[in-house]
């Protein structure tokens, strides 16, 4: 593909802070050069530009907003066709739609199948990386990263590890869970772009034995990811407490196992306390906060400003099928009433940070994905802030950057992904109504 100048706004958090509402780059006629995949150039478009003239002729013109792809932290592929199931609190809620909707992944072209249909609406929604669970069955983490292979796409992905308290067909062993993952890891960790996540559900699921043959494989395999939820729902917490009576608390179970550490994705951490944060934080270890998920599920209010003063990695999810939204618009709108309802001003430049560069620190990717810095990966999106009548008003009078970010966080959904890049490559384009990529014939629906 040859060299291409897309010129327009462009938005993104260039390093790590902890102030994202001072300490992002803002251009109002920018260029980002893209070749290989890579970005390559980023400046302002009319000194970039004359600095090299003869770029002009590969100029894309964006009427949007472009800004880095956005990381969902924690989102479950086989759950979309399960997604928005009635009436249940987590227990049970596994126990009656998820357990059962797990079970299919045993077959392969079922799989792909729903593979294929999760990134097409990922990328529709504007994420470009996620850290995914698949299923207890190996060949469904074949079928996603080959899905995601097809673009080039940066995803994290991981076997569950399930040994109890699921139906038989769901259960593997503390041996055999630990023989596919090594197979998995060895075939796909750093596979093109592909990252591998050691995946044990969550403690109830788990024995002591099966937990601590996953901690084998994180001191095995040091640069792998960890994913698995914690402290999500009240009776959840008081079934490990009964499952683990010499723990101290549940972080406890998966730290004294040698589960945290950097690059561990922990869902949810809803109800942790003090400790378990000041624990969490000292670790290097990331919080996804799932906050449609939370609400969808009663699970509870994340207490952002407590994680956030603790000092730990936090980064935004959809934990789709519990989420209900893909979009990380919806559920930073949903974080943004979190916090209300526990006093707290949600910021949108931290909203946004904590979707993208703040993610990519927090899982050590910064030199590849979150923002649009050159010699990273070429995942980008461009937002339209007239999308629809009401928001165009709206940000017609915005006062100031973060005020259209902010209406653009609580009144936006994917209508406002205009288009979306992966590698460089486009991978979605609105205007079209179409996917872009090939093995997309289906024209979509909207
Ligand atoms: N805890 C264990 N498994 C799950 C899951 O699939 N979704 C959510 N939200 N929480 C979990
Ligand atoms: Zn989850």
């Amino acid at each position: 593909m040859p060299l291409e100048v897309h010129r327009g706004r462009l938005f993104h958090f260039p390093h790590i802070t902890a102030s994202p509402c001072e300490q992002y780059q803002y251009l109002e006629d920018g260029v980002l050069v893209v070749d290989e995949g890579k970005i390559v150039g980023l400046g302002d478009a009319n000194d970039y530009l004359q600095a090299h003239p003869q770029l002009a002729s590969q100029i894309i013109q964006h009427q949007g907003l472009l800004v880095p792809g956005f990381i969902d932290a924690h989102a479950h592929y086989p759950q979309i066709e399960m997604i928005a199931s009635f009436g249940q609190q987590l227990l049970d809620w596994l126990h009656d739609y998820t357990f059962p909707t797990e079970l299919k992944f045993i077959q392969r072209e079922y799989a792909r199948e729903q593979a294929d249909l999760f990134l097409e609406q990922l990328f529709a929604h504007g994420t470009t990386t996620a850290a995914v669970f698949a299923t207890v069955f190996p060949q469904s983490v074949d079928m996603f990263f080959e899905a995601a292979q097809t673009f080039d796409a940066r995803m994290i992905c991981g076997k569950v590890l399930m040994d109890r308290f699921c139906p038989d067909g769901l259960r593997d062993t503390p041996a055999q869970g630990y023989l596919d993952s090594i197979d998995l890891i060895e075939h796909w960790h750093n596979n093109g772009r592909a990252l591998y996540a050691i995946t044990p559900r969550f403690a109830p699921t788990s024995t002591p034995q099966q937990l601590k043959k996953a901690a084998q494989l994180a001191h095995k395999y040091p640069d792998v990811f960890i994913q698995t939820h914690l402290s999500e729902n009240v009776k959840e917490i008081a079934l490990v407490k009964q499952l683990f009576p010499h723990n101290k608390d549940y972080l406890d179970v998966y730290e004294s196992t040698g589960l945290l550490r950097e690059r561990a994705i922990f869902g949810h951490g809803v109800h942790l306390t003090h400790s378990e944060m000041k624990r969490l934080a000292a670790s290097g270890a990331t919080v996804a906060c799932c906050p449609s998920s939370n609400l969808f599920l009663g699970s509870g209010l994340f207490p952002f400003d407590k994680v956030k003063q603790s000092g730990t990695h936090i980064a935004f999810a959809s934990d789709v099928g519990a989420g209900t939204s893909m979009s990380l618009f919806a559920n930073m709108a949903d974080a943004y009433k979190v916090c209300q309802l526990q006093h707290y001003s949600l910021d949108p430049f931290e909203a946004m940070y904590h979707c993208t560069q703040g993610s990519a620190v927090a899982f050590k990717l910064e030199d590849k994905i979150g923002n649009l810095n050159v010699g990273t990966e070429a995942d980008f999106v461009e937002l339209n802030p007239s999308a629809f009548p009401m928001l165009e008003q709206r940000i017609k009078g915005a006062k100031s950057l973060q005020d259209e970010l902010f209406a653009l966080i609580i009144l936006g959904d994917e209508r406002v992904i205009d288009k979306t890049y992966v590698s460089g490559v486009k991978v979605f384009d609105r205007h079209k109504h179409q996917w872009t990529h090939p093995s997309f014939s289906v024209v979509s629906a909207f």
